[in-house]
């Protein structure tokens, strides 16, 4: 099994489709969850979850950037509480921009506990200290309240609206890897994102 890393409460790692299908469909056909991400068609069954898990990993190998999409597994129950993803934003016609984005889906009953930022700290210590990754985007809709404050907490910066990718209107937020990304570290989040990057 492939830690990318681990916080204080969290081991952030790859999928193994086989025994995360299950956990990751309970995840997304969870509408609370889907709300705001709207990115293709909702899953229908586990076995089509299965499926979208190998394609993640088979993109991610494709890629060899080091970017994609790992599951949240909580240490204290060995649980997935839900995806942290680090990958190039598409454009308006879904292919692949040069632009970075972080993004978080924790399963409803992981909400209020500080999973998302935990493992948002991690995921931009690996963009900037592992893949050297100079800016990291976040997209938000701006009705999703819950995922703009996580970036607030991340000390992310909102920059505007942006129709430039998706094809929708989102705010876009930046979080640069130098002296701003320092001050996150020292509120208080010194103990998560140590980095094993053994992929
Ligand atoms: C967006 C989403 C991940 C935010 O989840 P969240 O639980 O609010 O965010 P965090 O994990 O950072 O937790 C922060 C909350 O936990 C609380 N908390 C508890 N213990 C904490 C800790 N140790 N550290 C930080 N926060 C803690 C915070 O006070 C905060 O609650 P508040 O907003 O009521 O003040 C979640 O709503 C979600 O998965 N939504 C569906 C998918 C989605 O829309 N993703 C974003 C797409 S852009």
């Amino acid at each position: 099994m492939t830690h990318l890393f681990e916080t204080e409460r969290l081991i952030i790692r790859n999928w193994i489709p086989e025994h995360d299908a299950e956990q990751t469909f309970e995840i997304y056909s969870d509408p609370k969850v889907t709300y705001f991400l709207g990115n293709g068609s909702p899953v229908a069954t586990i076995e089509s979850q299965r499926q979208r898990l190998i394609d993640n990993l088979e993109r991610s190998r494709r890629r060899n950037n080091g970017t994609g999409s790992w599951a949240m597994v909580e240490k204290a129950t060995n649980t997935i509480v839900g995806t942290i993803l680090l990958k190039q934003l598409p454009d308006k016609d879904g292919l692949p921009t040069q632009d970075y984005e972080v993004g978080w889906h924790l399963r409803h009953a992981s909400w209020g506990q500080g999973y998302a930022t935990e493992a948002g700290v991690g995921m931009l210590n690996y963009g900037f200290n592992v893949l050297k990754l100079p800016i990291i985007y976040a997209v938000v809709r701006p009705e999703n309240h819950a995922s703009i404050r996580v970036t607030q907490r991340l000390g992310m910066k909102l920059i505007g609206h942006t129709k430039q990718y998706y094809g929708i209107d989102l705010l876009l937020f930046e979080s640069v890897g130098n002296g701003e990304w320092k001050d996150v570290e020292t509120r208080g989040h010194k103990d998560t994102g140590t980095q094993r990057n053994d992929q």
